[in-house]
């Protein structure tokens, strides 16, 4: 930036100067913003859709939405105490953390180390990972433990991102890889004891108390600072949210004969949801996506909105208006670096979305570093807009899945905690989602643009850390009381 004096704020929040842009690039734009916009009524057509196929998810049936039960039965209520491990297995890091819930109300200390998740591990053996997230909770406890041998056996919340079967707390039957995971013979199995056998292997002192989703933990960790938290959502690598149902309104759960006011999280899994393709507007690109896929057919909504595949979609547009329209951008130029598949990431679109300088400057520079391309300015127009377009549809997309639980729940008003990088990250993503939602629910125009909105998504606790602790401790705190539904083994119980 060298030269060009301080950022001017940003004077615009489309694209620069359409009437500098071709009529050709511009009937490109056109067919784009028709591919990708998701207008009101959609939106509404979506939702309904959305939430009958919840309620499909918890029949005896089932539908394409898992709605898994979790066995998470409580909310914390800021009193619980004492020392977790708590492992977070996400899609693109792993996480070791040691948590102490202090004796003071909803408050914690934690340590933690991230460690990178090996690309090839994604695709590799069962053994290869499992033996690769023992060794780093290993290191970690060596880390932070002077004498291992003498430590009790920490008990231990593994957050484990991806559709589980759970018929108790501490198992998890993989139901099937998302987020680009492909390893083969975990599908099908429980993984828990494939994880402890690493950990014995190792000689670690861990007892696993519960396996939890990314979401239960950040609604968990969230309804733990705020009462008013009633889902909780990951807008990252992959999409998903967790709430809290009653065991009566579960009938695929009515043999098990719970308290009907018994409360279940229920891990959605709504990343799955239409996978049928009845609803969502899916584009050329996204059947690209869904194809070439490891696990074609599956994760429908999630292939549109999660961080994993927005930069996959730009690279998708931008490929085929190099090579199959009349336009060819970037016509002349070594495009090889683009040609290869998941080059870019969501952080790519972010860094278009957040450019400040009229001429899009830091764009330019993007695609000089990371692509070997010079992009004429029209060019970086037509990018910026479909990165507005892929991140707007995304945002209002996943609107659709609160609006849905919103409305099958009933919730008028509530708070929605919400983690990932996505949410976090990605420019504009809170207000288009916000929006979006607005336009759903047909929420009135506010008087004082300070004021909150009715259902409100905001930053949540860290799930896969605080949460997974919180969800040990409660099922400790279960077991402590007697109420062992979905910890023991029905033939167990006396
Ligand atoms: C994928 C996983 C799901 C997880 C979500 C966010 O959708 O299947 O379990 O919650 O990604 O990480």
């Amino acid at each position: 930036m060298v030269g060009l004096g301080p950022k001017p704020p940003p004077s615009r929040k489309g694209t620069g100067h359409l009437s500098d842009i071709p009529k050709d690039l511009k009937k490109e734009i056109e067919n784009l913003e028709r591919l990708f916009t998701v207008d009101q009524t959609k939106l509404k057509a979506i939702t309904k859709h959305f939430v009958s196929e919840l309620d499909k998810g918890l029949s005896v049936e089932g539908g394409s939405i898992p709605m898994n039960p979790t066995w998470v039965m409580s909310f914390p209520d800021g009193y619980e105490t004492g020392t977790f491990l708590a492992l977070d297995m996400g899609g693109t890091n792993l996480r070791v953390c040691e948590i102490t819930l202090t004796d003071q109300k909803s408050e914690f200390d934690i340590i933690q180390s991230k460690y990178r998740m090996p690309e090839e591990l994604k695709v590799g053996q069962s053994e290869e990972l499992w033996d690769y997230i023992a060794d780093c909770v290993n290191q970690f406890i060596e880390t932070h433990h002077d004498d291992v041998s003498k430590l009790d056996k920490l008990p231990l919340g593994f957050t484990f991102s991806y559709p589980a079967t759970q018929n108790y707390i501490d198992e998890g039957i993989l139901q099937r890889w998302t987020k680009g995971f492909d390893i083969a013979g975990v599908e099908g199995k429980n993984v828990v004891p494939m994880f402890e056998a690493a950990l014995a292997a190792k000689g670690t002192p861990i007892k696993l108390a519960a396996l939890i989703n990314d979401t239960t933990g950040t609604l968990i960790a969230s309804a733990y600072t705020d009462t008013k938290m009633k889902i909780g959502c990951i807008f990252g690598t992959g999409c998903n949210a967790a709430y809290m149902e009653n065991a009566g309104s579960i009938p695929k759960l009515a043999h098990m004969n719970l308290p009907a006011d018994m409360p279940m999280a229920i891990n959605c899994e709504w990343g799955a949801f239409d996978n049928e393709h009845k609803v969502l507007p899916r584009t050329p690109y996204d059947i690209i996506i869904d194809n070439d896929s490891p696990r074609p057919g599956q994760q429908a909504f999630e292939k549109m909105i999660a961080g994993l595949y927005l930069g996959e979609l730009l690279r998708l547009i931008m490929v085929d208006l190099h090579d199959n329209h009349e336009t060819h951008i970037f016509a002349n130029q070594d495009i090889s670096k683009l040609r290869r598949a998941y080059t870019l990431d969501s952080s790519f679109l972010s860094a278009i979305e957040e450019d400040p300088w009229e001429n899009l400057q830091e764009t330019s520079e993007l695609f000089n570093e990371k692509l070997g391309i010079n992009p004429t300015h029209p060019e970086l127009c037509l990018v910026r807009r479909a990165a507005e377009l892929i991140g707007t549809r995304a945002a209002r997309l996943s609107a659709c899945g609160v609006a849905a639980i919103s409305i099958k729940k009933d919730y008028k008003t509530c708070h929605v905690g919400a983690d990932g990088s996505v949410f976090n990250k990605y420019p504009h993503f809170k207000e288009r989602g916000a929006q979006a939602l607005k336009e759903i629910l047909d929420w009135p125009d506010k008087k004082d643009p300070k004021e909150e909105d009715p259902i409100e998504i905001l930053a949540a606790e860290d799930g896969s850390g605080v949460g997974a602790a919180l969800i040990a401790a409660l099922t400790l705190k279960r077991v402590q009381a007697g109420n062992l539904s979905g910890i023991l083994h029905p033939e167990n119980f006396v």
